[in-house]
C-alpha cells in the first residue's frame, strides 16, 4: 500500500524522505487528504437523506446537478469546520473586536458558511444544491487555500453519483438512533452513519 511504499522509500532507497517527511506526508494523505474527504462524503450523503426532495432532483439529473450538489454540501456542512491559526501582523479591529498585534485567530469556516448576510438567498441554513451566487469557504481563502481542493470535488462527485446509482432505494435508517458524531472542533463528520436499501 502507499504507506509502506512510503516507508519503504525511508528505510531501503537511501533515506530519500527524512523522518519529519516521512510524519509530514503521512499526515497529508491521513488527515488532509483522507479524512477530509471521508466527511465530505458522509456529510454530504447525511444532507441528502435529509432532505429527500434535492435527493430526488439529484437523482433526476445528476449530470446537470451533480457539481452544485458538491459545493451546496462543502457549504452547508464542510468537513473542516476552522482554519489553522492566523496571528495578527499589526493591531486590527475585525467586527467590531479589537485583536492585538501577536494574538492569535481561529477562523469559523463552518460560522462563515453559514454567514446570513452571504447567503441570503435561500437562506443560510437551508440545504439547497441549485444554490447560486457567492461562493463558500470550506477549503479556505488566500495563499493556503486547499491544495487538494480540485481532487476532493472529484472524489466527492464520483463517490457520489456511484452510491446514488447503486443504492436506488438508499435512505436513512430511523430505528437505529441519531449517527454518532466525531470528537474534537476541527473536523465535522460522523462515526457511524446507519442507512438501509
Ligand atoms: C473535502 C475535502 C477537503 C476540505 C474541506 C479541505 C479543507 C482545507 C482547508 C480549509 C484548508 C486551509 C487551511 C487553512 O487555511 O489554515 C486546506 C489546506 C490544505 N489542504 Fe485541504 N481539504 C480537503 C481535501 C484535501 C485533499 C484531498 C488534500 C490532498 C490530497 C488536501 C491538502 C491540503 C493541503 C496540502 C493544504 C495546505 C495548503 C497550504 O497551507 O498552502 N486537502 N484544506
Amino acid at each position: 500500500d502507499l504507506l509502506s511504499a512510503l516507508i519503504r522509500t525511508r528505510d531501503e532507497d537511501g533515506g530519500r524522505l527524512s523522518p519529519d517527511e516521512l510524519i509530514g506526508m503521512a499526515f497529508l494523505l491521513l488527515v488532509a487528504g483522507h479524512e477530509t474527504t471521508v466527511n465530505l462524503i458522509g456529510n454530504g450523503v447525511r444532507a441528502l437523506l435529509a432532505h429527500p426532495g434535492q435527493l430526488a432532483a439529484l437523482r433526476a439529473d445528476p449530470d446537470g446537478l451533480i457539481d452544485g450538489a458538491v459545493e451546496e454540501m462543502l457549504r452547508y456542512d464542510g468537513p473542516v469546520q476552522h482554519a489553522t491559526y492566523r496571528f495578527a501582523a499589526t493591531d486590527l479591529e475585525l467586527g467590531g473586536v479589537t485583536i492585538t498585534a501577536g494574538s492569535s485567530v481561529l477562523v469559523a469556516l463552518a460560522a462563515a458558511d453559514r454567514d446570513p448576510a452571504r447567503f441570503a438567498q435561500p437562506g443560510p441554513d437551508v440545504f439547497d444544491i441549485r444554490r447560486t451566487g457567492p461562493g463558500h469557504l470550506a477549503f479556505g481563502h488566500g495563499i493556503h487555500f486547499c491544495l487538494g481542493a480540485p481532487l476532493a470535488r472529484m472524489e466527492g462527485r464520483i463517490a457520489l453519483r456511484a452510491l446514488l446509482e447503486r443504492f436506488p432505494d438508499l435512505a436513512g435508517d430511523p430505528e437505529a438512533g441519531p449517527p454518532d458524531w466525531l470528537p474534537g472542533t476541527l473536523m465535522r463528520g460522523v462515526t457511524r452513519l446507519p442507512l438501509r436499501w
